[in-house]
């Protein structure tokens, strides 16, 4: 059978040089230098599950995650966009430590942590902050990559979520980067789609299992091109969720709703800050919008309570990312604080513009505490 290659999804990454979001468009470049060219790392030609495609090439040995320079390297978080998402990160960490009553020990676990960039950060910011809180967290970064040198060793870092969390679970950016399997429409029904991860052409191949068509059904309805399976995110943020004893778990990431999915998908490649094909041969990114309707309701079957789901602007101005530019009688009295003012006007707008990271969703569950204001709806 003939293969097929597949259109490119829409996504809000940036060139790692230039504060500029890149998106609409497949194959534009933002000018800044590439690092090229890049080593494949899978060249056996073998028509695979997208799922297994997508874990070999992004986790396997020589791993695009576990192996190169890390996320940073490649695209712009909302993590490495600016102190302000950290600085707000902090006042959600100091309102869940209210709720639960200041507990001896408050731990803040950062799921698919990158090189520890975000944690780095916390640490820093919480030293300024009050004290005793200081004294009481413990940090942990869960990654597949190895430890960096650098990290500080007041930082945990582990392959898997540790049990009993007594905190805030954080995971930016992490479910579009969690495997997940495609299919396609044929005359006998829907079908994964296999790929050749040396070329990323694809053919259809077995009919779904029925829980898959099950998911298909329930959570991307409608005349759809392909579909993206998200039942493996679903079950990670279970998981997650699973081992949070009492707090609140935060997934923070590019998604969609049902209703409103792409009926040509979102799957896509990133490398060096411009959007590439996804090809799942180790040399790039290969990422897919999550379905945060249906990671949400897995993760509310596990914890028992209502979850909660705003976008980053939301989140942001809830937690007092004020975008305002101060006013200009303030570059007379103090120009440096003027400037420095300025600065931080610009960065919440970058983080909270709703075409780009501000259209970010922010999943907030509870477990065994009701979600402390200003979150609280
Ligand atoms: C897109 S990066 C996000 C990095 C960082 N959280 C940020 O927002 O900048 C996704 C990271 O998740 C890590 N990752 C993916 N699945 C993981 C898993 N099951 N356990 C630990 N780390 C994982 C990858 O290795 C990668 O570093």
């Amino acid at each position: 059978m003939a293969s097929m290659r597949r259109g490119y999804g829409t996504k809000t990454r940036m060139c790692e040089n230039l504060h500029r979001p890149y998106q609409r468009g497949f194959g534009r470049h933002c000018g800044c230098p590439s690092r090229g060219p890049y080593r494949r790392r899978v060249t056996s030609t073998e028509w695979l599950p997208w799922r297994v495609a997508m874990d070999r090439a992004l986790y396997g040995p020589g791993g695009f995650f576990v192996a190169g320079r890390g996320p940073a390297a490649h695209f712009r978080t909302s993590v490495h966009a600016s102190p302000v998402f950290v600085a707000c990160l902090l006042r959600l960490v100091e309102s869940v430590d209210r709720a639960l009553g200041r507990p001896a020990r408050f731990e803040v676990v950062d799921v698919g942590a990158g090189r520890g960039e975000l944690l780095r950060a916390l640490s820093l910011a919480a030293g300024q902050s009050p004290a005793a809180l200081a004294r009481r967290l413990r940090l942990t970064a869960v990654e597949k990559a190895p430890r960096p040198a650098d990290l500080p060793p007041e930082i945990d870092w582990r392959p898997d979520i540790p049990a009993d969390i007594t905190g805030l679970l954080l995971a930016t950016e992490w479910l579009d980067n969690v495997p997940l399997d495609l299919a396609t429409p044929t005359p006998t029904g829907w079908h994964y789609l296999l790929v050749d991860p040396t070329t990323g052409n694809e053919r259809p191949g077995p009919p779904l299992t029925p829980q898959d068509a099950h998911w298909l059904h329930h959570w991307w309805p409608g005349a759809v091109r392909r579909g993206e399976i998200g039942r493996a995110r679903d079950e990670a943020w279970a998981g997650a969720v699973g081992n949070v004893a009492r707090g609140v778990a935060v997934a923070v990431d590019y998604g969609h709703l049902r209703g409103e999915r792409p009926v040509d998908g979102t799957l896509t490649g990133y490398r060096d800050g411009r959007q590439v094909p996804p090809v799942p041969d180790g040399s790039c990114d290969v990422t897919a919008h999550v379905a945060m309707d249906s990671v949400a309701a897995a993760g509310e079957r596990v914890a028992g309570c209502a979850y909660t789901l705003v976008s980053q602007r939301e989140a942001l101005r809830a937690l007092g990312a004020d975008g305002g530019r101060p006013p200009l009688a303030l570059a007379s009295r103090d120009p440096a604080g003027y400037l420095r003012a300025l600065a931080a006007a610009s960065a919440v707008a970058e983080l909270t513009d709703p075409a780009g990271l501000g259209g970010h969703r922010w999943l907030l569950q509870p477990v065994g505490v009701a979600l402390p204001p200003p979150m609280a709806r």
